[in-house]
């Protein structure tokens, strides 16, 4: 490509790497961060992390920075103590900020709380004093299942000042879902609400943990926050209102200091197998994590900015960069529990304008949906206190960068690009606001102190122009520990395939210029609207339905979800030859065993699948099908034909929904 900036046609036609957006000489003049920080980082990574622990506030000091004598089993800080709540709300108010508010809360309907570090503060405190009484002990499991209200905020940090590992299990998922979640991780308490509102109106929440709960005898005790006033059942000895026992209990409470390698939460995420992996996370390499990368990649001022991550809590972004790193650095957060187009089409831009937001931190999703509804809403309101602008889960395309920069950012912010995945716990690879221009879809590189590598199929480092998978090749504080339950399944999982590296599962390129682009998952794993889900997941619930006799599942390319779910089901001979009421049911069914957001887009019925000679099913053919493109390479199957048999069925009749 040769074009100058003048003669390009259009947007859409411009090559990727030839836009760049350097960051303006006032951001520079005043950013955090200076290109000297990437040197010192690499010299000695492991004392680079000691030094952004000393953002934290250690009960004991640590006597050794990293141990990786057990690899892939990673300590961090080893014989450090401390308290997490305490690091995110005491030592604030101990500091003089009690006063300084830590979340602006806009519920759907339009009620607001404010609640300052002091008021979060005493409430966590009550909380954990509650959980306590209820008999939550440091080690124990405790399950939430919340809308994105401050109590869940509440009921995390409560967890946490206990040494009590919580497990967020995201408020859409199906009480199928949520069972197996609370018995993989064992809890024996769950904290819930009577539902929270979306879209105009009340979703319940307590029915689907009554569902879970008829096969978790161990759950002891259920605690219900009432958001929405709503109906719920109740099972006496075992069901407890948050508001009779919480505001009760006194607002002081002694935090422990725990080890730096204590539990802190286990957040389950999709893996290529049917079953959900239990990302297990510490404690003190965890927070330094969060700590340091929400002030360095978001050029955090903590005194003045008004953050706000639109994200559920319930994922591991909401976890990272909702609590636990802007609490770390005494933030001032604005959260929102709704859908951006309730009551109207312009909420979040009225939202950033009431707030005087000026970081805010979204996905690329929801940013190609405003686009979508047009930039004539955004701009009726006043969003010239946005100064950063980020965007996480999967790659952003060229198109809505620069939209998102456009119309939001009016040209003057930059864009952090941030790639990371729940296994990560913190970001990884993003631009540094004050120091790279942005070049439009690339996450441009490795954060100081992190070093990643694209690499070919034996593991070797691929040249710049190259493309290959991205690994991890050192050690990082914020890295998940082990999957809950199952070490050798994290061993198998992310460092077999290259010895000695950790592999994300992503495909990466490295342009001429040595900076990374994210190409999406290699492996089974979906992207939905920055959601992971994994194939085998959704196949498993598929032909979990009595009709369904063989199940497979791609991720088609989307223009709004980035992915969508594109079944292709061979139904059981007694279940007839489908039709629309069978679509409808098995969509359904889907919602029931794990959630709306699994739902597939489209459900295509066929007499075969095609298979290589070992069994496999070839996925990439039908994704070939579902993208409408004619179908690729077929001599690996075991049948040649069946492609033909699948494309000439489906002409007859296509079932979409
Ligand atoms: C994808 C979400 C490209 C990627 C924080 C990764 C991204 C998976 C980006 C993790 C990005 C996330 N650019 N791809 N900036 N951020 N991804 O665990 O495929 O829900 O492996 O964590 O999302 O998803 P997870």
């Amino acid at each position: 490509m040769t074009s100058s900036p003048d003669d390009r046609p259009a947007i859409s036609n411009l090559a990727r790497e030839e836009r760049r957006f350097p960051p303006s000489p006032e951001f520079v003049a005043q950013a955090n961060v200076t290109e000297e920080i990437y040197g010192r980082a690499e010299a000695d990574p492991v004392a680079f992390w000691e030094e952004q622990a000393q953002r934290l506030i250690w009960a004991q000091p640590w006597t050794e920075a990293l141990d990786w004598s057990d690899a892939p089993f990673a300590r961090w800080f080893v014989g450090g103590t401390l308290n997490v709540a305490y690091n995110c709300l005491d030592r604030h108010v101990e500091a003089g900020l009690g006063d300084r508010v830590a979340f602006y809360f806009e519920g759907e309907p339009g009620d607001t709380q404010v609640i300052t570090y002091r008021e979060l503060t005493e409430a966590v405190c009550q909380a954990a004093n509650a959980l306590t009484e209820i008999g939550v002990k440091s080690g124990d499991r405790v399950a939430i299942y919340m809308p994105v209200i401050p109590e869940t905020i509440i009921a995390m940090l409560a967890c946490a000042r206990l040494g009590a590992p919580h497990t967020v299990v995201f408020g859409g998922f199906s009480s199928e879902a949520l069972r197996t979640r609370i018995i993989d991780c064992d809890a024996h308490v769950v904290i819930t609400a009577d539902g929270g509102y979306r879209k105009g109106s009340a979703s319940a929440l307590k029915p689907a943990v009554d569902e879970a709960l008829t096969e978790c005898p161990e759950v002891h005790t259920v605690l219900v926050v009432r958001r929405t006033g709503q109906e719920v059942e109740w099972t006496e000895g075992r069901d407890r209102w948050w508001h009779e026992i919480v505001p009760a209990q006194p607002t002081t409470h002694t935090p422990e200091a725990f080890d730096s390698e204590h539990p802190l939460y286990v957040m389950y995420t999709s893996g290529t197998t049917g079953k959900p992996k239990g990302i297990l996370h510490t404690t003190g390499g965890y927070l330094t994590g969060c700590a340091f990368t929400q002030w360095a990649v978001f050029d955090l001022k903590p005194e003045t900015d008004v953050y706000w991550t639109a994200a559920d809590i319930g994922w591991v972004t909401g976890h990272s960069y909702i609590v636990y790193g802007p609490l770390a650095n005494a933030t001032t957060s604005v959260i929102y529990e709704g859908t951006p187009d309730t009551p109207h089409q312009g909420r979040w831009w009225e939202i950033v304008d009431k707030y005087k937001v000026s970081i805010l931190y979204c996905a690329p999703t929801a940013i190609r949906m405003f686009m979508k509804w047009g930039e004539a809403i955004p701009a009726k309101f006043n969003l010239s206190s946005l100064r950063v602008l980020g965007s996480v889960g999967e790659p952003i395309n060229p198109e809505a960068y620069i939209w998102y920069r456009k119309h939001i950012g009016h040209d003057r912010t930059p864009i952090v690009d941030t790639w990371w995945q729940t296994e990560t716990g913190a970001h990884m690879i993003s631009l540094l606001p004050g120091i790279t221009s942005g070049k439009p879809g690339a996450a441009m590189r490795a954060l100081p102190g992190i070093s990643v590598d694209v690499v070919d199929d034996l593991g070797n480092s691929v040249p710049n122009g190259g493309g290959g998978y991205l690994v991890v090749t050192k050690p990082w504080p914020a890295m998940l520990r082990t999957i809950w339950g199952d070490p050798e399944r994290y061993k198998e999982t992310y460092w077999s395939r290259f010895p000695g590296a950790y592999f994300a599962g992503d495909g990466a390129k490295r342009d001429e210029e040595g900076d990374l682009w994210l190409l999406g998952r290699v492996d089974d794993v979906m992207n939905i609207s920055g959601h992971r889900l994994s194939t085998t997941e959704i196949e498993s619930a598929l032909v979990s339905n009595p009709k369904v006799a063989e199940a497979a599942v791609v991720g088609a390319s989307d223009p709004l979800t980035g992915q969508a779910v594109v079944a292709f089901v061979i139904l059981r001979s007694e279940a007839g030859d489908g039709g629309e009421h069978c679509v409808r049911e098995l969509r359904e069914h889907v919602a029931r065993e794990i959630g709306k957001i699994a739902q597939p887009r489209q459900i295509m019925i066929v007499s075969e699948l095609p298979k290589t000679r070992s069994g496999k099913i070839m996925r990439r053919l039908l994704q070939d099908v579902a993208e409408h493109r004619p179908t690729g390479d077929v001599t690996t199957l075991a049948d040649t034909s069946v492609m033909e048999t699948i494309q000439a069925g489906l002409a007859k009749g296509m079932t979409e929904d």
